[in-house]
């Protein structure tokens, strides 16, 4: 059975298997149905989330639960100033490198091709490319939108933790049923964002997320990613003396 399969068979009950299924059955879902999520269920999922360590305790993640006309207005908004082409949107804390390298730029446009080729889309169809990336500022049509901030003064290490509360979102997303699609975006349009949610001046915007129930019928989430596998990316050392 995949994995996507044993999350929805009834209780696994080997720990392992159910750990590993909750991890190994997320992908970023890029197209939702319009089935609501309960505002509970996502309290609770970011209860959840909010275990994950962080150094001294100091839990920097800080999440705005968008749903109905809240999540249509920013919605709206950030489609707007897109649709315009409107300059000067920019990260105000950079996701990627100013000039990706290798290995890095190969991975990139392995994933990208894969998710153009799910759509149709071909090399030079630039229009259509520019429709699918607008797609991210509907949240996919997820019907509940999550956007993230971190306060500006924090250090790296507080990023760190912050992957990790992430992590947490989507893996516990995915133990009821439920799929996510990370979107840094969002982060681009921070200025729109911090007028709609009245973000404070310290707030900046770490990334968006979309959450919701995937359409299995969707072409674009049967995307399946590659992994380096362990031997690749790691030195073992002591085992064998
Ligand atoms: C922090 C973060 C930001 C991301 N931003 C976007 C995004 O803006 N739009 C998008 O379609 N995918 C986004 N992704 C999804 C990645 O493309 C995806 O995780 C990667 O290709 C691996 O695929 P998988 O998530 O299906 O395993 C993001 C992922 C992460 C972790």
């Amino acid at each position: 059975m995949s994995y996507r399969g044993l999350m929805s068979a009834s209780s696994p009950t080997d720990p392992a298997a159910i750990v590993d299924a909750a991890i190994l059955s997320r992908r970023s879902i890029r197209r939702f149905l319009p089935t609501p999520v309960p505002r509970e269920t996502v309290t609770t999922l970011l209860d959840v989330a909010a275990r994950a360590p962080s150094g001294t305790n100091m839990q920097p993640w800080r999440a705005y639960g968008l749903a109905g006309v809240a999540r249509e207005r920013l919605c709206a908004a950030v489609l707007a100033a897109f649709d315009a082409d409107e300059p000067g949107h920019t990260q105000e804390v950079p996701y990627y490198p100013e000039a990706f390298f290798e290995p890095y730029l190969s991975r990139r446009r392995t994933v990208g091709w894969a998710l153009y080729g799910t759509l149709g889309i071909a090399r030079g169809e630039a229009a259509r490319m520019k429709a699918q990336h607008r797609r991210n500022f509907l949240f996919f049509d997820a019907p509940v939108g999550l956007i993230f901030t971190i306060h500006r003064d924090l250090a790296t290490g507080s990023w760190l933790d912050y992957g990790m509360f992430l992590q947490n979102v989507m893996t516990a997303a995915r133990g009821r049923g439920l799929d996510t699609c990370p979107q840094a975006a969002w982060s681009r349009y921070h200025r729109i964002i911090r007028a709609e949610l009245d973000l404070s001046p310290e707030e900046v915007v770490v990334c968006g997320m979309a959450l919701g129930h995937a359409d299995p019928d969707a072409p674009e989430n049967a995307l399946q990613t590659h992994r380096e596998p362990a031997e690749a990316f790691t030195r073992m050392l002591g085992f064998d003396d």
